[in-house]
């Protein structure tokens, strides 16, 4: 048997790989993709072949990853329980969908990944595999063995000879792209505690940045974001750019109570300084160029995007359908937004575009209003009628 691994390099994933071998008597390929993480890929396929893979494949798909994920959900201002800007479901499909071409290039039997059974991830792997490899194995390791702990897998690593540098223990649950970092469990599990400052990988505490704050201008075309203070940058340029901008201005952190796909609540914390200053900057020119009607649907099928990815149905025709909304309602949303950033605070400075829809004549209260206020009379009259008819019944109601 032969099977890929989704493979991190950390405890879960190494102590799974190893696992493989032994549990089905497999060949197993490790699949590593860099989707920007904080922490370095170096050696990680060393560790992987010392592990017992018989074959590594590790991909940059940072690029990828920003236009073909992140650019769609932003398009949308995809978000999850409010505020969740979705950095790892977003790179779940992905890595999924890899690691399927990287099975079918090795001739693989099966696939497999280190997610636990109580979580949303399992759900987005097994998303990827349905709707690309329904003829393929999921194999899911650790809701198959019997390590029931990290002392367990930290036991066995140690009784396998897994490199000893891939199970430093951690207290908490993180996992980070270029997107976002989320860090789950630890003291994180007692809603009373506020989150320690240690847990931030991407922002400085917006109290103490030691530095004032800055001006930035995000410029975007059709929806999509394409310079920075008016200078045109590759997407993992400008993304990378805006982390290090945000992320010293304390931007970009949600403590969250989120609803799990599984049916519990969870606590996470979650930083996207980039995605933050993305998300404001492009609504800030949809409300500038984007119709009433358009800006209100788009709001709605926005949430409704941020769930599909959440869930794990980012090959559903669900998410083709709201691409096609998006990239048409999205044409004029090109221009540009300057935020200042600082201590935490995002606030809008200036709005510029060639497609506004704001018109002073209209807007002023000024000599040169041009708004026919006559007709703001017969437009009154007959919007409020339905309430007008009720109410004369209710007072005829009262007289009888
Ligand atoms: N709760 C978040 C989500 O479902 C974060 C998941 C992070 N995954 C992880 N293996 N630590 O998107
Ligand atoms: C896991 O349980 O595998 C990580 C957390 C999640 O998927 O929600």
């Amino acid at each position: 048997m032969k099977i890929v691994l989704a493979y991190s390099g950390g405890l879960d994933t190494s102590v799974a790989l190893r696992w493989l071998i032994d549990r089905y008597d497999a060949e197993v390929y490790a699949y590593c993709a860099d989707i920007g993480q904080q922490e370095s890929l170096d050696g990680i396929e060393r560790k992987a072949k010392e592990t017992g893979a018989v074959g590594v494949l590790v991909e940059d798909l940072r690029e990828t990853f920003l236009t073909d994920y992140v650019w769609p959900a932003l398009l949308a201002n995809a978000a999850y329980d409010r505020q969740y800007l979705l950095a790892a479901p977003m790179s779940r499909p992905l890595i999924c969908a890899r690691m399927i071409s990287y099975a079918r290039s090795v001739g693989a039997d099966a696939i497999a990944h280190g997610a636990t059974g109580k979580g949303n991830d399992q759900v987005r792997f097994a998303g990827g595999a349905a709707a690309l490899a329904p003829d393929l194995t999921l194999l899911t390791p650790l809701l198959e063995w019997d390590l029931t702990s990290r002392q367990d897998e930290i036991r066995y690593a140690a009784d396998h000879g897994i490199p000893v540098d891939a199970v430093a223990d951690k207290p908490y649950s993180v996992d980070t792209n270029i997107w976002g970092s989320s860090i789950e469990c630890g003291v994180l599990d007692d809603i009373a505690a506020p989150p320690p400052e240690e847990i931030y990988l991407m922002t400085r505490d917006p109290d103490r940045t030691g530095v004032g704050s800055q001006e930035i201008t995000v410029g975007f075309t059709a929806g999509v974001p394409t310079s920075v203070d008016g200078e045109r940058m590759s997407p993992v340029a400008l993304v990378e750019r805006l982390n290090a901008v945000a992320g010293r201005h304390g931007v970009g952190r949600i403590d969250l109570l989120e609803n799990r796909v599984v049916g519990f609540k969870t606590r996470g914390v979650y930083e996207s300084p980039a995605g933050t200053v993305l998300h404001r900057a492009h609504r800030e020119l949809e409300s500038v160029v984007l119709d009433r009607d358009t800006l209100h649907t788009a709001e709605t099928l926005g949430q409704r995007y941020g769930q599909l990815i959440y869930d794990g149905l980012w090959f559903s025709p669900l998410r083709t359908a709201l691409d096609g909304f998006f990239a048409a309602a999205q044409e004029p949303v090109t221009g540009s937004v300057t935020l200042r950033l600082g201590h935490g605070r995002i606030d809008v400075v200036r709005r510029s575009t060639p497609n506004s829809l704001y018109d002073r004549h209209f807007a002023s209260y000024e000599s040169d209003d041009q708004f026919e206020h006559l007709a703001g009379a017969g437009f009154s009259y007959a919007f409020t009628m339905p309430m007008r008819i009720r109410g004369l019944a209710r007072r005829r109601d009262q007289d009888t």
